[in-house]
């Protein structure tokens, strides 16, 4: 395992890795990630999440397949990761629910976000590289894992050792961009 300076030089090491070593990942490191997921914060702590590992060669290579989008040409380099992670969205409990209605705020989405970086930075802290995916096959996923119809899956994390050690510097708009005090 790594250990970092600070939780800022772990941040700033995260970085969305699109090209795997074929070195397998060893199953505590994959345990780590997920406990990290476990225990992240939830709206009215609903935990509307599920995670999938698909680790077997067959399947994983489908799944790949339902993820690479040959007209816009992206995510081929799901098919170089030995793990993949598909977070489907569960029913939140009752107060959440109730939250969304009367809030318009769709917190199961947020609370799969916070899971997801959980998993990330657990990720760096095991010398592991992800990559959060958005852009897939819904249906073609759902299929292929037997997720249940009314069922969605939000997001498909890749996990595995990067290829290279380069870290890039980071495109991020500036502070001053971003952050205002006491107003818009
Ligand atoms: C919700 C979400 C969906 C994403 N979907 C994809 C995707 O489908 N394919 C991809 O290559 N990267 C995807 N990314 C990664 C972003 O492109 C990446 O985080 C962003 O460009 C910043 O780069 P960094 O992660 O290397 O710091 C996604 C990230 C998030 C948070």
């Amino acid at each position: 395992m790594n250990s970092f300076p600070s939780f800022l030089d772990m941040v700033k090491t995260r970085q969305s890795t699109r090209d795997y070593d074929t070195r397998p990942v060893e199953k505590e490191k994959i345990d780590r990630c997920l406990e990290a997921a476990r225990l992240s914060p939830s709206a009215c702590n609903a935990q509307p999440w599920k995670f999938i590992v698909v680790e077997k060669p067959d399947i994983r290579h489908e799944l790949a397949d339902a993820i690479y989008d040959r007209v816009l040409s992206m995510n081929h380099f799901t098919k170089q990761a030995p793990v993949h992670i598909v977070v489907v969205r569960e029913r939140a409990n009752i107060t959440s629910g109730i939250g969304q209605m009367v809030k318009g705020i769709e917190y199961p989405l947020l609370d799969i976000g916070i899971a997801a970086i959980h998993l990330c930075l657990q990720a760096v802290e095991e010398g592991l590289g992800t990559c959060i995916i958005g852009w897939f096959k819904q249906k073609k996923v759902k299929q292929l894992l037997s997720i249940p119809k009314n069922k969605r899956v939000e997001l498909i994390i890749t996990v595995g050792y990067p290829a290279t050690n380069e870290i890039r510097p980071k495109k991020r708009k500036a502070r001053k961009d971003i952050v205002s005090y006491n107003r818009y």
